[in-house]
Parts: C-alpha cells; sequence; structure tokens
C-alpha cells in the first residue's frame, strides 16, 4: 500500500464524519481474491467500537452476489473515493458483477493489500476489515415496524449484518 501512496494511521485518527462519509459519499464493499473477487456499492453501515476493538458493521443482502465472496472470505475491504468516482459508484450500485465486469466497466484499478484483500488504488480511504460476526437480521426482532415495512415488504432479502474490525486504515 506505501508504493501506491498510502499512509497507515489507526482507525481513530480517520478524518471526516463517518456517517457522512458513508451515507453520502457512500463506499465500496470489496471481497474475494486473486483468482475471482467482486464490490458492491454500499451506504448502511457503521463505524464504532465493540468487544474493545475498533468495528465496521454493514448489512448486504443475500442475493448480492458480492454477498458469496463476503461468505467465503475471511474479510473484506471498505473503500472511499472522491465525488469525481460516483458513476463508477453509481455503477457497482445498480449493476451486477454476475452481468458485467465491474473493472473493465469502471476502469478502477483492484489491487491487492498484504492481507489479501481486495482493493482500488483510486480510493482515498482503505479499510482492511476482518469478519468477527454475521447475522440475518430477523423479522421478529424489529421494535419499530416502519423500516420492515419499508424495506422488507416487496422483493428482496432481509440484509444480513456483518461485524467486522477495522485490522488496517490507509489513507492518501
Ligand atoms: C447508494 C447505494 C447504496 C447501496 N447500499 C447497499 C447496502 O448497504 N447493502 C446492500 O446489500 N446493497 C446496497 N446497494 C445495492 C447494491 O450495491 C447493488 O444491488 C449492486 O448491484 C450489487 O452488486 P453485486 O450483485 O455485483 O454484488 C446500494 C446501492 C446504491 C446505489
Amino acid at each position: 500500500m506505501k508504493d501506491l501512496g498510502y499512509r497507515r494511521i489507526f482507525p481513530k485518527e480517520i478524518e471526516g464524519n463517518l456517517i457522512s462519509l458513508i451515507a453520502d459519499d457512500w463506499m465500496l464493499v470489496t471481497a474475494g481474491n486473486r483468482e475471482k473477487f467482486n464490490t458492491m456499492t454500499a451506504n448502511w453501515g457503521g463505524a464504532g467500537y465493540l468487544w474493545n476493538k475498533p468495528v465496521v458493521y454493514v448489512f448486504v443482502r443475500p442475493e448480492r452476489y458480492t454477498y458469496e465472496f463476503i461468505e467465503s472470505s475471511g474479510g473484506f475491504t471498505l473503500t472511499f473515493f472522491d465525488e469525481k468516482y460516483r458513476d463508477a459508484l453509481n455503477l457497482c450500485g445498480t449493476k451486477s458483477g454476475r452481468d458485467i465486469d465491474k473493472v473493465s466497466e469502471t476502469g478502477l484499478t483492484p489491487h491487492f493489500t498484504e492481507l489479501g484483500y481486495p482493493a482500488f488504488s483510486e480510493a482515498n480511504l482503505v479499510l482492511e476489515c476482518r469478519k468477527l460476526y454475521g447475522e440475518r437480521l430477523s423479522r421478529d426482532a424489529f421494535i419499530d415496524s416502519e423500516p420492515l415495512i419499508t424495506h422488507y415488504s416487496t422483493k428482496g432479502g432481509i440484509h444480513k449484518l456483518y461485524i467486522a474490525e477495522i485490522v488496517r486504515v490507509w489513507v492518501r
């Protein structure tokens, strides 16, 4: 990562408002290996502190192609980009890797971290995340039924929550 111009920082040193970074700027969730990987746009999730570790949590519907890669990998990366990559993130959030090659369609440049996680060289912030916990959200657990009605009454499976330790953070 250093050869790509990145500097390693501690998770607590991440600058900016993470809620806004995730909700408004969006992120790519990328998992897999050198042979095969996939990426998708996400803007539901967060970061915090759990089990004495800095963590992220993301929500992935099982029908996403990326889901298969997250399931079969020990971890994933979250990557964040400048506004000029909005079109690329739009594409990764509306098309499936089952149907198109997202790398060639977006022009993003994949690279692999020392931990072996796929990321993109255009990102200005890379979080390498190791899975700690995964569980499908449960309809019975909703206390307020509004999100259930709004997001899970039509087509589309209920999300799986992944909590992952932030093991390395890279910025430039
Ligand atoms: C702004 C934005 C945010 C998204 N956030 C999520 C998310 O948090 N979780 C999720 O499962 N899908 C989310 N999606 C949808 C996936 O990115 C989309 O279904 C994508 O095509 C999946 O690609 P894949 O099949 O190659 O994995 C989001 C899409 C957009 C445009």
